[in-house]
């Protein structure tokens, strides 16, 4: 199937063009305007006597809109996104009526007409694919598929031992219930979500400019037992909006610099008109804790198609959320080629993203990088200007030279 428009991924393979570099340094001024704060806030919902059902509620408040992420393991991993506008909205969990067969209604945010946007994405399987013999590297699937691990019957750690309320973090870590062959013996799938109160840049690649109106998250695949020697992965990740069309998958030039030393595309997933919320990732995956030039590996992703809820795994969150609505649609990643890094390489694969809402993060150049910009192109204008100044009022002689008759 065809994926992204344009080879175009990886690192530094696509120069900006002076349009694009132009554009930029218009558009760099303003992007710094853009400096919002939100009172950022993490929760564990427990349901009180049960097992425990991961539910992490982030709720972010502005002076007049709150935007609340519900992140959960109940079913396949998923995150629900609300925004209001109003300061006051709350999440009101009803367990009893979640966890049931007809969970609409378990997940409400209210009050509910305070409610300008919500949407949910649903992590539903994770892919293998043998690698060996591909060599059409941008072939879909990459590879011949092993049998696909279904996230639904993955069974995840308390979420409560892992939030970090000082970087307003916390990580989901799971392995699959039933593990025949061990795969996940020392091996699991993490989900960590970030939250940030103001908009920055972490120090970890891929370096995601984010806002205190995004939330990120971080999948890390490590230390399960691939199935082959050049094992390549992917995940399915099901998206619900608030009408019935699939987010458009667009890519777009992102720049090269200090932040993110290689020019790169920065994909987003994007939900109709503003304010609309969006996905967004830069298309590079890495075999490394430390990611980095030499553990960077290429994430390719399919454009998401209307998909019939049954065949995908229910998420009660969102059904409790939106009710058993169908306009479901879907998407693959898939990270690495066979040749070039790999999970094979210490059995470590992860990929970030950011999820939020209005317009999403624009790169700007940083002051650095605009500083040299600003030479660079001001030294000509410099010397262009010099020159017609001198022509103009150049050598005195010209308006001495007097027609003699
Ligand atoms: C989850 O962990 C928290 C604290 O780390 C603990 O209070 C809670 O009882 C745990 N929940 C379950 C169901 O084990
Ligand atoms: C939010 O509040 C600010 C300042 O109080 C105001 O300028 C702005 O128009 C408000 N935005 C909306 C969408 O109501
Ligand atoms: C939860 O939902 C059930 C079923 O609708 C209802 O009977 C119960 O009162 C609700 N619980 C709360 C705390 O609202
Ligand atoms: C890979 O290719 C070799 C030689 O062509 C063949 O023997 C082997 O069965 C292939 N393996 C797979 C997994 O297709
Ligand atoms: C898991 O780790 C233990 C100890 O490090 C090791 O002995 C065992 O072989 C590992 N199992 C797998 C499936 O990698
Ligand atoms: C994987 O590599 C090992 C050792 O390099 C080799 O013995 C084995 O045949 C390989 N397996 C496959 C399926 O290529
Ligand atoms: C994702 O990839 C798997 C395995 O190649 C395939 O079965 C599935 O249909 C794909 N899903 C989408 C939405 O492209």
């Amino acid at each position: 199937m065809g994926s992204r428009e344009g080879p175009c991924w990886g690192w530094g393979c696509c120069a900006p063009g002076p349009v694009l570099l132009l554009s930029l340094l218009w558009a760099a001024p303003s992007a710094l305007l853009g400096e919002e704060t939100r009172q950022v806030s993490l929760e564990v919902v427990s349901d009180w006597g049960g097992p425990p059902e991961n539910l992490l509620h982030i709720r972010a408040v502005g002076t007049n809109s709150t935007l609340h992420y519900v992140w959960g393991t109940v079913g396949p991993p998923a995150v629900l996104l609300v925004a209001t506008d109003t300061p006051h909205s709350v999440l009101s969990v009803n367990w009893s009526l979640l966890l049931s067969s007809e969970p609409y209604g378990g997940l409400t945010v209210l009050p509910k007409d305070s409610i300008q946007f919500s949407s949910a994405l649903v992590f539903t399987r994770l892919f293998e694919f043998d690698g060996t013999n591909a060599s059409d590297t941008a072939a879909q699937p990459p590879g011949r598929p092993y049998p696909p691990y279904s996230l639904a019957e993955f069974s995840w750690s308390n979420v409560s031992g892992s939030v970090d309320p000082a970087t307003l973090s916390a990580t989901f870590q799971g392995h699959p219930t039933g593990d025949p062959t061990g795969a996940f013996a020392n091996g699991s799938l993490a989900f960590r979500v970030q939250a940030f109160p103001r908009s920055g840049r972490p120090a970890q690649p891929p370096r995601l400019l984010h806002t205190a109106d995004t939330c990120q998250l971080e999948v890390a695949l490590s230390g399960a037992s691939p199935r082959g020697n050049r094992s390549l992965f992917g995940l399915e990740v099901a998206t619900l909006g608030p009408g019935p069309a699939c987010p458009s998958l667009q890519g777009q030039h992102s720049i090269d610099d200090e932040y993110a030393p290689a020019v790169f595309q920065l994909d987003q997933l994007l939900w109709g008109s503003l304010p609309s919320g969006f996905v967004q990732w830069r298309p590079v995956a890495f075999s490394q804790k430390q990611g980095g030039r030499e553990s960077a590996l290429p994430c390719r992703a399919s454009p998401p198609y209307p998909t019939l809820a049954y065949l995908l795994s229910q998420s009660p969150i969102v059904r409790a959320f939106f009710g058993s609505q169908n306009n479901f649609c879907a998407f693959n990643l898939t990270f690495g080629t066979p040749t070039g890094p790999g999970y094979w390489d210490q059995h470590y694969l992860s990929w970030s993203a950011l999820l939020g809402v209005g317009a999403p993060p624009v790169d700007a150049l940083s002051p650095l990088v605009l500083g040299i910009m600003v030479v660079a192109l001001g030294a000509p204008a410099l010397l262009l200007l010099a020159g017609g100044l001198f022509l103009l009022l150049g050598p005195k002689g010209y308006s001495e030279y007097q027609r003699i008759n």
